[in-house]
């Protein structure tokens, strides 16, 4: 025990309550769901540089920030700088500890200032903490702190071993995004089993390269949708996500943002106040462009069918299907677009649909579209026909091309099959055409799905594809698409105008020079 008794309660005595009221706290602060919020707003002092000692009342945005960290086990926050990241979670910790008997949270910072920041925080929180409410201790130093109740907080820089060995309740890692990668991803590899067995991990951070450890995490949190297109709670790797910029502060404007933004410098100002990720790879569209696209929610569904806009009359519709096996590997897609607009008005993609079952989907679409529209002639579909597109035709063949409403579409050219053949040549041409069209303005993308792929879709060996780890069967179609339209465009005058490229936006693809 160390010597500094004024602030420090003593173990194992009894706690006194001077009246009702005092008692009334210590009850509410014992609360296993709320207890965290009733401490936190009440009892947690901080340092304020300029106001001095004060109590932590929770701002909106960090009410929201420490209920993410409550109620889920895993949760991920990316944060702009100076938001109360580290203030808030050393008020959480003290909570935990003191209310939470036989825990051991560990706290790991990138560097060990950092983690001895947290631990004093977490101590002046403990020493400005009144009777009534503090747990007793039995060890209190700079490192670590041993409760009364069974609970302590132990603290230390993150490296490849840190936790190894302890059997952690509660596990926070600040900035995780700034330990260096080749660390945080062995840090990461050898702490999850440890957590396995029912621990809790709180991540925060500021966004640093979008490919480190925290990346991937803040990633597999944000792959929030589940196979009918519904949204779940958490992201596919467990993980509550939670995100705040710097427009989340009460206390910041658009005047301080101009101030900061000239101090920083743009890129910095976008990192660490807009909290968005360095893009490292060569993207097929440009990354700032990328960053505006947002896309909608679907405004109805047919089975796993999304749409975006019901089908008018007057309007030329095209579907292109990038077909797959349908066992459970790659994923077959469909996109749906109104030519005349280039407007994305549906999409489909799924990895257990057969191919027979892709190709009544076709003829389910088109059929819909006419009843909507009226018009079978204003419909063109089609499908990708390499490799496994074969058996696609095949499928179209048994099903009858009459069977379905519209026109099959088939390219130009020497070979006798049907639909489109992708070549690196064809697909360079299209990847070129969709990148003028959105980088312009000229196509309306509606889907979030389609919009996160193209944000991994890459240059990649003379060509562009999906990153390791990601797909890119969204994107796939949607060039399939615009072959089609592209076609289409050589007899319907407006079609062409839409989709022409205009010289002067005429952007080369980012490694055209390799390509010489
Ligand atoms: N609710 C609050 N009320 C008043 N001040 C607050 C509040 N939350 C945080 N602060 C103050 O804001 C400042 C930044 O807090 P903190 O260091 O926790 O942020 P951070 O996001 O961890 O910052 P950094 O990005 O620099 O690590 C501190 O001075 C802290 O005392
Ligand atoms: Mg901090």
């Amino acid at each position: 025990m160390s010597k500094s008794p004024v602030f420090i309660k003593e173990p194992y005595v009894k706690t006194s309550f001077a009246n009702d009221k005092e008692l009334d706290d210590f009850i509410k602060c014992s609360d296993p769901i709320m207890g965290y919020l009733h401490f936190m707003d009440n009892f947690f002092y901080i340092q304020h540089p300029t106001r001095g000692s004060m109590l932590y009342h929770p701002w909106d945005f960090q009410k929201e920030l420490i209920d993410t960290y409550h109620r889920f086990r895993f949760s991920i926050s990316l944060m702009a700088r100076q938001t109360g990241k580290s203030t808030s979670a050393a008020g959480y910790l003290l909570w935990y500890a003191m209310f939470v008997p036989d825990t051991t949270i560990l706290v790991a910072a990138h560097k060990y200032a950092g983690a001895q920041e947290i631990m004093s925080r977490i101590r002046y929180a403990y020493e400005n903490c009144p009777e009534h409410i503090k747990a007793g201790v039995v060890t209190y130093n700079k490192g670590n702190i041993d409760f009364d109740n069974g609970s302590r907080i132990i603290s230390a820089t993150t490296t490849e071993n840190t936790g190894r060995g302890l059997s952690i309740s509660l596990l926070y890692l600040d900035e995780f995004a700034f330990v260096r990668p080749t660390i945080a991803k062995e840090f990461w590899t050898s702490i999850t089993p440890t957590l396995a067995t029912g621990g809790k991990a709180i991540i925060t951070s500021t966004p640093n390269s979008d490919e480190d450890q925290f990346a991937l995490i803040w990633k597999g949190a944000n792959k929030t949708e589940d196979e009918y297109g519904n949204q779940t709670e958490l992201g596919v790797n467990g993980f509550r996500a939670y995100k705040a910029n710097w427009r989340a502060h009460p206390e910041r404007d658009e005047k301080w943002a101009a101030e900061m933004r000239s101090q920083l410098g743009d890129d910095r100002f976008r990192r660490e106040m807009e909290v968005e990720f360095i893009i490292a790879d060569e993207t097929l569209i440009n990354p700032a462009k990328l960053i505006e696209l947002e896309g909608i929610e679907p405004t109805f569904r047919q089975g796993q069918v999304r749409w975006y806009k019901k089908p008018t009359k007057g309007n030329i519709y095209v579907i292109g299907l990038d077909p797959s096996l349908g066992t459970g590997g790659d994923p077959a897609a469909i996109q749906i677009f109104e030519a005349s607009s280039t407007t994305q008005v549906g999409e489909w993609k799924h990895n257990k649909t057969d191919i027979p079952s892709q190709i009544k989907l076709i003829a389910q679409i088109t059929k819909y579209i006419v009843e909507c529209t009226g018009e079978p002639n204003s419909i063109y579909y089609s499908v990708e026909n390499n490799s496994i597109g074969e058996a696609a035709l095949v499928s179209l063949n048994e099903y009858g091309e009459h069977n379905i409403q519209g026109t099959m579409l088939t390219e130009s050219g020497v070979k006798k099959r049907k639909g489109f053949t992708t070549t690196n040549k064809s697909k360079l041409a299209a990847c070129a055409k969709l990148k003028n069209l959105i980088e312009r303005e000229r196509m309306k993308l509606s889907s979030k799905s389609l919009i996160s792929e193209l944000k991994t879709f890459v240059a990649s060996g003379g060509s562009y594809a999906a990153k390791v780890g990601e797909t890119d069967d969204l994107v796939l179609s949607t060039l399939l698409v615009i072959r089609m339209i592209q076609l289409l465009g050589e007899y319907h005058f407006e079609l062409e105008a839409q989709i022409k490229d205009h010289e002067e936006f005429l952007a080369p693809l980012p490694f055209f020079a390799v390509l010489g």
